[in-house]
């Protein structure tokens, strides 16, 4: 099954054609990604607007080089997939309407992805990993520990009662000075700094409930920052790389908590999984490394490419769906909100 899946839901605008072969991994035939950064660089993030206008004027050309590269035609693929949401709705409305039409010109099923679900199901475009796993769920708005259970089978264990991890890195990275996104930033400027210097707080350490808190982090690290300025570069580094330290704590921790949840739930999990944006953090891959030796799993996480947004993600979650039967009319509307799972009583306002 060929499918091309169209991402544009915030600040990439991607486009990919992936195969799916009976329940093995996928095989990537094309994965092209326009990242906005000079648009948004001098707003210090994503300005909505200015996304979706990007998106339109880009779409075009990345998703004909993405069937140029793959070496097919339109006529050749077995479904379209777009990210339907969550995300900015201008960009979902840029990415559904170009994908529904191309549906439409070719006569082929159409796929409604959801974002998270397809950041979800990358470990098995590039593992074939078995279902059920833990997942954790980490990008830029959404921190979440998920049972995997199946396509369309998510239970969420816990999540964030306010800032999203990749947030965390973000607001830091903007309180120091860094650039946008914030994330590779911090983890660059901790290469060369003392993770030891500043014991900031550990939030929801230890607690039985694998949720997590990370204003209190972000706050302490702007009192510190407020009270040793003016910052050299070194004090920037040493704040960046205890603040990753914490980071790293507190996400392993919460992996742990969320390992005995899912075990009484659902018996113990063989694989970890971890996904979004974040998991391209190296410190804290390797925490979750400890972690998985330690509880005797395997680690999957993405390779660095397939961590941020993508068109190979969606196209394969589009692929994962229509095997099993699962299209979507072309009246489907955009969802700025679309929680994974619709059941899950969130702990606070943010999923
Ligand atoms: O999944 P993603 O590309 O977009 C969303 O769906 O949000 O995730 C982007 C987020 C941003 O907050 C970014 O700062 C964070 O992932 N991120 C990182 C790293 N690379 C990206 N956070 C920590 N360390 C990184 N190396
Ligand atoms: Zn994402």
């Amino acid at each position: 099954m060929l499918v091309l899946g169209v991402e544009t839901t915030c600040d990439e605008t991607a486009a990919a054609v992936v195969r799916r072969v009976s329940d093995g991994p996928g095989v990537i035939l094309s994965n092209v990604v326009r990242a906005q950064v000079e648009e948004h660089a001098a707003f210090g993030g994503v300005v909505p607007e200015i996304a979706a206008r990007a998106h339109v004027e880009a779409l075009d050309g990345v998703v004909e080089k993405a069937l140029a590269d793959a070496r097919l035609g339109l006529g050749e693929l077995d479904g379209v997939a777009a990210a339907a949401g969550p995300g900015l709705v201008g960009g979902v409305i840029v990415g559904l309407t170009a994908a529904k039409a191309l549906a439409l010109v070719a006569g082929k099923p159409f796929s409604a992805v959801n974002h998270l679900e397809a950041h979800a199901l990358t470990a098995r475009l590039t593992d074939g990993i078995a279902f059920p796993y833990l997942l954790l769920l980490a990008s830029g708005g959404h921190t979440q520990l998920l049972a995997v259970l199946g396509v369309g089978r998510y239970e969420r264990l816990g999540s964030t009662v306010d800032d999203a991890l990749g947030e965390a890195f973000d607001k830091v990275a903007k309180m120091l000075g860094l650039g946008y996104p914030g994330g590779p930033q911090v983890e660059k400027r901790a290469e060369t700094g003392d993770p030891a210097r500043f014991a900031f707080p550990r939030p929801m350490f230890g607690r039985a409930e694998p949720n997590f808190s990370l204003s209190g982090l972000k706050t302490a690290v702007r009192l510190e920052a407020e009270q040793i300025a003016p910052l050299s570069d070194q004090d920037v580094d040493d704040l960046c790389a205890s603040f990753q330290a914490a980071v790293t704590d507190v996400v392993a921790n919460r992996a742990r908590a969320a390992f005995r949840v899912f075990g009484e739930r659902h018996g113990r999990p063989s694989t970890l999984v971890v996904a979004g944006g974040v998991a391209a953090n190296g410190a804290i891959r390797q925490g979750l490394t400890r972690l998985a030796v330690e509880m005797g799993v395997r680690l999957v996480a993405p390779p660095l490419n397939l961590c941020g947004d993508n068109g190979a993600m969606i196209a394969w979650a589009g692929a994962e769906r229509l095997a099993l039967g699962l299209s979507d009319g072309l009246d489907f509307a955009p969802r700025p909100r679309w929680p994974l799972d619709m059941t899950a009583a969130a702990p606070g306002a943010k999923a």
